[in-house]
Order: structure tokens, then C-alpha cells, then sequence
């Protein structure tokens, strides 16, 4: 697929020179922006809030928080102190001691935050689970993680397995009026009560500091182990990808249950001493752009499936908002649709720049820099410090334009520590040379831009012809009838597979033979004859995470007949 680049837009951008800072970068001149390279006292909350509130930045805005019934500002000042607290209830009533794993289950609230680093504080290992998981996704990631404390609410207390947990001594319930019994304490009132003076538990790099249960896919779920040495990149990645200043107001729309959240949630911008906007509540079109009029928020990281849903919503309503502030914009989760791209040019008069990292990455490693030409479809280049490639199956390097793994080198700062209790799967990401292989297939251009091209398990070998699911799915979204689409390789007899398609329309589309023929040629005009769909089902809605990604291996499932496999990271 040839596309135009579009240029840079002008401006002072923390990376000037992406090929130069390329060529010289070492990691060692970020870690000299850390108070612990003086001091040699670690701990990721205190570089985050601790060090500001110490500055001129104490009374700055760090927390800017809204949902449906708060509307509420903390400094960093405020922060460090509430952490604080947070760190004391735990330590003096939840016996929390450092390693220990602290999980987090409950909806967006200011007091999340607090626990969030309250936990890190006392040198524990944080969970964040999301608010939408029914019991056995609870317990799966309790169980495993052998979690010891657990922070929630009353109203979701009734998902947790409590008798099937003998590891789980402790839980503390967010919200008024908490009867407290035997080992279930009110962490509200609690909170109010404690000393606003913590010694925080310094620690190694190599230290856990986050475990973030994902689904592979195959198997149940599994912890992904951070370590505190993450810092390293979570802030030089926001200096760079987000490109974060002084004066900006940033907004994150990622929940924490989602490593989104809570590296580019709560890490990257605290750790540059960013004021954080954080929503609370479900997704609404008009209260996303009156959240960015109010705020005037400056810088923007989302998630394609909500730019496709405000695009869904109508150009009109943007019409409606003031988003002069917006300077810019990023996604990030699953492919951005060049459609998408054009759409942001259009409406927003912004570039939304793309990057590809995963939970095992721990931060952004493949993006599209303010600096630097972005191509539609293309996820960008590696950041300066990390080596990314396309191997083949033996681990050798393969040319441009050869469909292969995505690997990365090797000891990038944020790389996971292991998965938890499962040391094998942790080694089954590597393969000979130094790779991690990523699970995804992609290709580099010839001047260094990688292209997504699905997961490797997704691929389709049609007739010969690799296909990548992605560029079909964004070829089909193109369609004025189509509102989403999904696509899987179906086994046949005579191609090997063919391609088929699940397609939800948009309001006011019938599923007519019409239509199912003009989708066809719509595909095969626009892309290649043999990526159009020989199959197409409609569906009122398509499987997807919680994280907006299409579940191909559920569509998988339905089209074969086969289990579904865990679908706890499904949304709703
Ligand atoms: C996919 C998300 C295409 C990819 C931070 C990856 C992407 C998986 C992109 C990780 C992108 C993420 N373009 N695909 N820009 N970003 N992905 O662990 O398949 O939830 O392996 O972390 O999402 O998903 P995860």
C-alpha cells in the first residue's frame, strides 16, 4: 500500500533529530536525570511525586480528576502526602512488607492514585485489575500472584472469591459507611487518620514494582513482572514519544488495568512532573471533547477503537468544542487505520501519531516522533536505545520489505523481569542472537518505518500470498457501510485459506448480496485481488478487549467451532 507521509508540523519538540539522537544515545544520560544517581536511593513513587513536591513544583497540579460526581485538583504537594497516608494504612493495618503483591480492583478515583503509590512506597509489588472483571478473572490473577492485600470497593467485593484465597489476609474497602470486621478494614476512613509522614522503603532497580496480568493466545492469563529500573524509559519515553513540558496539560484515556494506564497513566508524566488529567466514568463522545476544551488539555494518548468511535459519533459534534489547546496527539493498542490518520488531519488539524510497545515491553518502543515525517499505517521507528528488526524463525535479520518477527534486542530498561511463577514462558520470548520476539509479524521499509502486520498467529497464507489481517481490516473500515471489521484465515481445501471477513455495518446498512459484492471489489480495487474476503458474515457487534483490539481468535473459535480460550480481557 503506497501512502504519502505527512510532514512534520512546526515546533520545539524534546527530539529534534531523531537519526542523530539515533546514531549517539545511551541510557546512561537519562539515568543521570534521577535523584537516585546522586543519592542511590530508589523508588520509582518518590522520583515520580516525592521529588516535585520537594521543588518549585510543589504546588503545581499534578492530579487533575473528574468523573460524573467529582471534580477535583491535587498538587504534587497534596499527592505526597495522600501516598503517604495511603503507604501507613497499608504498612500498619494491611502488614504489607516490601515484595509483597498489593492488587488494586476497583474504578478510577483519585483514591486508586493514592493506593497505587502508596503501595510502591512501601516497596510492595502493585496489581491493578480492572473494574469490569467477573469472579473467576479475580481469582485466576489473585491465586497466582499470591496477592496478600487487596484494595476495593463494597459494591465489588461480592466478585471476590474470598474462601478460595488462604494467601489473602487483608482487604481494604474505598467508600462511606464501612463496616469493618475481622480482616476487612475502611481504607476511606483510615486514610483521613494516618500520619502524613512516611519513610519510604528504598529499593533495588531490579525490584518488582508492577504485575500485569495479560492474555497470550493460548492458556490462561499471565503476570507480567516490572521492575522499578522501568523509570529509565517510562521517562524518557514521555520526554520523547509524548513529548511532555513544563506546561502541559495531559490526558491519558487508559485505564490502569491496562499497562497503558499506568505507564503512560500515571509513570510517564509523573515521573516529568506533568499535570495529569485522569476521567473517570464510561466513554461519551461529547464529554471526551469537553474534557479537552475544559482542560485545556495540550497532549492526547488514546487508543484507535475510541478515535474510530468519536469518528463513529460525527464530525459535527467536534464542531461543537473548542480544541485549540491540542498540540499533540498519539494512539496506541492495535493498528491505526490510515482512514484514522486522515480523519485527525481533517477535524482536529493534528497528526495522531502511532506507537507500538506491549505489556511485556514495559514502554514505548517503536514510534512516531513529532520530529519526524509519519507515514499512515506505519508504526514509526524504534526510539534512540533500542535495536527493533524483522528475523526470521532462526533469528537472522531479514531485508526490508520481508514479512517476519518484530524482535527487539535484548535489555532495553523497562524489558519485564520474568513472568510470574512461570520462568519458562518468560525464556519461550527469546531465541538465539539476543531477540525477544514479539508474537507479532511486521515488515521495515527501506527507510526504516515498521509495519504492523498482525499477530504471527493471525497471519493468512492465502493461495501462496501472505496476508496481513490489519491492512485488509483498514481497507474494509474505509467503507462508508462499515463501522468495524474483523478478519481470519479460514482453512480450505484448495488456497490453504481463504479470507473471511466479520463485519459489523454502521446504522442505516442492510447486509444485502449487493453489498456483500461491493465490499468484495471495494477490497479488491483497493488493495489486491487476492485480500478481498471470499466470506463475509454480519455481526451486530465484533469480540473485543478491553483495550479496543478485534479478538481474531475468537472469531477463530466461532468460525471453527473450537473453545473460545479465557475471555476475561473481553469487554463487555
Ligand atoms: C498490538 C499495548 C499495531 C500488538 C500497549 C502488540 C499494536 C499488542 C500497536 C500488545 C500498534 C500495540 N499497531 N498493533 N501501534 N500497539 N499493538 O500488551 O499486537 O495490551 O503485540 O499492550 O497490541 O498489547 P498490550
Amino acid at each position: 500500500m503506497k501512502l504519502e507521509a505527512l510532514p512534520v508540523i512546526k515546533g520545539e519538540y524534546n527530539l529534534q533529530n531523531y537519526d542523530e539522537k539515533y546514531k549517539q544515545f545511551d541510557w546512561v544520560e537519562t539515568e543521570k536525570e534521577f535523584s537516585w544517581s546522586k543519592t542511590g536511593k530508589i523508588n520509582l513513587a518518590y522520583e515520580a511525586i516525592d521529588r516535585h513536591a520537594e521543588s518549585d513544583r510543589k504546588d503545581k497540579a499534578a492530579l487533575l480528576y473528574k468523573d460524573d460526581n467529582r471534580d477535583e485538583t491535587y498538587t504534587f504537594d497534596e499527592m505526597k502526602n495522600l501516598s503517604n497516608q495511603a503507604a501507613n494504612v497499608l504498612k500498619n493495618f494491611g502488614e504489607v512488607e516490601k515484595g509483597d503483591r498489593v492488587f488494586i480492583f476497583m474504578p478510577r478515583s483519585p483514591e486508586l492514585y493514592m493506593a497505587l503509590l502508596g503501595t510502591i512506597k512501601t516497596g510492595a509489588i502493585v496489581g491493578p485489575l480492572f473494574e469490569a472483571f467477573m469472579e473467576g478473572a479475580v481469582r485466576d490473577r489473585l491465586e497466582d500472584s499470591g496477592a496478600k492485600v487487596l484494595i476495593t470497593t463494597p459494591e465489588l467485593l461480592p466478585r471476590v472469591p474470598v474462601s478460595d484465597l488462604p494467601e489473602l489476609k487483608h482487604i481494604f474497602l474505598v467508600g462511606d459507611n464501612i463496616e469493618e470486621k475481622d480482616n476487612l478494614h475502611d481504607f476511606s476512613a483510615k486514610l483521613k487518620q494516618a500520619d502524613t509522614a512516611f519513610s519510604i522503603e528504598w529499593v533495588n532497580r531490579e525490584d518488582g514494582l508492577i504485575l500485569h496480568y495479560t492474555s497470550g493466545s493460548t492458556g490462561k492469563p499471565k503476570g507480567v513482572l516490572h521492575v522499578h529500573n522501568a523509570m529509565i524509559q517510562h521517562y524518557q519515553s514521555a520526554k520523547w514519544v509524548l513529548d511532555l513540558k513544563e506546561n502541559d496539560i495531559y490526558w491519558c484515556t487508559a485505564d490502569p488495568g491496562w499497562v497503558t494506564g499506568t505507564s503512560y497513566g500515571i509513570f510517564g508524566p509523573w515521573l516529568t512532573g506533568t499535570t495529569n488529567v485522569i476521567v473517570g466514568g464510561r466513554f461519551k463522545p461529547e464529554s471526551w471533547y469537553k474534557t479537552i476544551q475544559d482542560y485545556g488539555v495540550t497532549v492526547w494518548y488514546s487508543a484507535p477503537t475510541a478515535f474510530r468511535m468519536l469518528m463513529g459519533a460525527g464530525d459535527e459534534i467536534v464542531e461543537k468544542y473548542n480544541l485549540s489547546s491540542l498540540r499533540h496527539v498519539l494512539s496506541v493498542g492495535e493498528p491505526l487505520n490510515p482512514e484514522v490518520v486522515r480523519w485527525g488531519m481533517k477535524v482536529f488539524n493534528k497528526r495522531i501519531h502511532d506507537n507500538w510497545w506491549m505489556t511485556e515491553t514495559g514502554a514505548q518502543i517503536i514510534s512516531n516522533y513529532a520530529c519526524m515525517e509519519i507515514k499512515p499505517g506505519s508504526m514509526g521507528k524504534p526510539l534512540p536505545g533500542i535495536v527493533a528488526a524483522i528475523v526470521d524463525d532462526q533469528g537472522n535479520e531479514l531485508p526490508p520489505h520481508r514479512m517476519g518477527n518484530l524482535a527487539i534486542k535484548k535489555g532495553w530498561p523497562s524489558m519485564m523481569h520474568t513472568i510470574w511463577n512461570n520462568q519458562a514462558k518468560y525464556e519461550s520470548y527469546f531465541m538465539p542472537g539476543g531477540w525477544y520476539v514479539s508474537g507479532d509479524s511486521a515488515y521495515m521499509d527501506e527507510e526504516g518505518y515498521f509495519w504492523f502486520q498482525g499477530r504471527v498467529d493471525d497471519v493468512i497464507m492465502t493461495s501462496g500470498e501472505r496476508v496481513g489481517p490489519f491492512e485488509v481490516e483498514s481497507k474494509l473500515v474505509e467503507h462508508p457501510a462499515i463501522a468495524e471489521a474483523g478478519v481470519i484465515g479460514k482453512p480450505d481445501p484448495v488456497r490453504g485459506e481463504i479470507i473471511k471477513a466479520f463485519i459489523a455495518l454502521r446504522d442505516g446498512y442492510e447486509p444485502t448480496e449487493e453489498l456483500i459484492e461491493e465490499i468484495r471489489q471495494f477490497v479488491k480495487q483497493g488493495l489486491a485481488a487476492h485480500a478481498a474476503p471470499r466470506e463475509i458474515e454480519f455481526r451486530d457487534k465484533l469480540p473485543k478487549t478491553r483495550s479496543g483490539k478485534i479478538m481474531r481468535r475468537v472469531l477463530k473459535a466461532w468460525e471453527l467451532d473450537l473453545p473460545t480460550g479465557d475471555l476475561s480481557t473481553m469487554e463487555d
